[in-house]
């Protein structure tokens, strides 16, 4: 029986089935631990469930020489230094497939939202609807669109089969293949954003690629907020360089009260919530868990993002001192 920290209690029952196999301490409060109260709660584990919101460099791992298993309850793990627990022997788990078809249905849902103003209208509906105006809260038109999908893996391939559902046109462009993405931008009648978030993705939206966009246009960011330059994209909105835009994520999060982005205007925001149907949530968690366990055992995690430390050493023998 090993020792599992958990920064947050999880949908679902998953959390029961770490708890039969090992001793399971759960982080009680809304706001994630600090760096230095994590590394606290990690001194004596051998198991660490992180979320997104859970940083986790070498300052937390330096304080952590027993964890043999990392599992972060997200597909994307760019709140973890993955390099430095490879270089320490602990695999790191992610989430894939369990939710790309959830967070495929809420981009296009907000894609849908910002092109048609629904929030808007939501209000003005029970603001002043006084009769039927022709020229209302106008919209722009889904069907016949072309959508630009900005990194088409899992994500980017599930929203690309709504769009052609919708009747829509689709581009899609990455790192080594399809539309080269300042060609991409100028064609496109909304742009969705599904990259992971690495050095080369920071800042891929900046002020120059918002400038190639059609003044008609809707970004939609459901993957991670540094992906595009906020200021840039407050500034775009605010002088009409593009139409709307729909944020799922921002930089940071959330973003602190007289950030630009609060105020721009044609921009729906939600607080990072692409996954969060209830049954998504729950198999995020089985997933996690799942990482977890088997980690644990000396197994191979099912969903590894480092799998070559098992060729660095055995499963078994991933603990190394740093
Ligand atoms: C992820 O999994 O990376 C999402 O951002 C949260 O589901």
């Amino acid at each position: 029986m090993g020792r599992c920290f958990v920064t947050r209690r999880l949908p679902g029952t998953a959390l029961d089935r770490l708890a039969a196999a090992h001793e399971v301490e759960v982080w009680p409060l809304r706001l994630p631990p600090g760096p230095g109260e994590l590394g606290s709660c990690l001194a004596g584990a051998d198991g660490l469930l992180s979320l997104l919101t859970d940083p986790i460099g070498v300052a937390v791992l330096e304080r952590a020489p027993g964890l043999r298993a990392i599992a972060n309850y997200a597909v994307g793990v760019d709140n973890i230094d993955v390099a430095e627990a490879t270089r320490r022997g602990i695999p790191v788990g992610n989430t894939p497939d369990v939710l790309t078809e959830t967070s495929a249905d809420f981009t296009f849902a907000l894609l849908m939202a910002a092109a048609r103003r629904v929030v808007e209208a939501d209000a003005a509906a029970r603001r002043d609807w006084v009769t039927w105006e022709p020229a209302a809260l106008l919209g722009v038109d889904i069907h016949g669109a072309t959508l630009g999908i900005v990194g088409r893996g899992r994500i980017g391939g599930a929203v690309a089969r709504r769009a052609e559902g919708f009747g829509m046109r689709v581009l899609h462009s990455e790192r080594s293949a399809g539309e080269p993405l300042d060609e991409l931008l100028a064609a496109s009648d909304f742009v969705t954003l599904h990259c992971p978030l690495t050095a080369e993705t920071t800042g891929l939206i900046g002020a120059r690629e918002l400038g190639l966009m059609r003044p008609g246009a809707v970004l939609v960011n459901t993957a991670r907020g540094p992906i595009v330059d906020g200021d840039a994209l407050a500034t775009a909105l605010s002088e009409g360089e593009i139409a709307a835009a729909a944020l799922d994520v921002t930089d940071p999060e959330p973003p602190p009260p007289g950030h630009p982005l609060l105020s721009a205007p044609n921009l729906l925001l939600a607080p990072h919530i692409a996954s969060a149907s209830e049954r998504t949530r729950a198999a995020m968690a089985d997933c996690a868990v799942n990482n977890l366990l088997a980690a644990l055992a000396g197994e191979r995690m099912p969903h590894c993002v480092n799998p070559e430390v098992y060729e660095q050493s055995p499963p078994s023998a991933t603990r190394r001192s740093p």
